[in-house]
């Protein structure tokens, strides 16, 4: 597929999101949020769920979580632009309730095709429903900062995971914070490892054994200054 040919059918798959009445969270719903990013981007990060910001904006990860998710972002010099962002339910959840499990089944089409026309080396999970859509069978406390083959039943047919906690906890609790920022260094990395993985794809074997993780970076203390993003010629987040 081409760039043009990816935005078009992510732009098709918006418009039927923004029009869906399967499920009971439409009724409270003042926009969807079928998610937004590059059409070409190697690297989809799915949360869980609009909030009340996201439901007014139509956009995934515009409050106080989002700002967290770009200084997360930053930290290794990437930008909201540069990926895309959706979530595992596309609208949001009275008073921010977890999602039921028929609600989640209901939208979980959306992000499978969304993740077919993307086809992403990596995926980024951020809490522990969209974990538990492509790492089951774990808890985010033993599965943060940790990376598996991703399963193409969930419509990404080669990537991997990396699981990690959702920026809201973060901004709730200091440590889970520190944790967040050590995972998502371990991104660049396995970015490359999936790279390679596809390089070499007759060798790949779906839901195979769980990839070592590569080291993790030096710990990155909270105060650290963001650094400034790189130049846009410097970008390997792009097939
Ligand atoms: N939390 C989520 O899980 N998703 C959003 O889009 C915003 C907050």
């Amino acid at each position: 597929m081409t760039e043009a040919e990816r935005r078009a059918a992510l732009e098709a798959i918006a418009a039927e999101v923004r029009a869906c009445t399967g499920c009971r969270l439409h009724e409270g719903r003042t926009r969807a949020v079928p998610g937004e990013g590059h059409p070409s981007t190697e690297v989809v990060f799915v949360g869980e769920g609009p909030g009340m910001n996201e439901d007014r904006e139509g956009r995934p990860f515009v409050g106080r979580a989002g700002d967290l998710l770009v200084r997360l972002l930053g930290s290794i010099g990437w930008r909201r632009e540069d990926v895309f962002i959706t979530n595992i339910v596309k609208c949001r959840p009275p008073e921010n309730r977890d999602p039921e499990p028929d609600e989640v089944a209901t939208c979980a089409p959306f992000l499978r095709r969304q993740l077919e026309v993307l086809d992403p080396s990596l995926i980024v999970t951020l809490g522990r429903h969209s974990m538990g859509r492509f790492m089951p069978g774990t808890t985010i406390s033993r599965a943060h900062g940790t990376v598996r083959p991703v399963d193409p039943s969930t419509g990404a047919g080669a990537a991997l995971v990396l699981a990690m906690y959702h920026p809201a906890a973060a901004l709730r609790t200091p440590a889970v914070e520190q944790a967040s920022y050590a995972d998502i260094g371990l991104a660049p990395g396995i970015l490359d490892d999936a790279r390679a993985r596809r390089a070499n794809a007759p060798d790949i074997e779906a839901g195979g054994a769980t990839a070592d993780p590569p080291e993790p970076p030096p710990h990155r203390a909270n105060d650290q200054p963001t650094p400034e993003p790189p130049a846009l010629d410097q970008l390997t987040l792009f097939r």
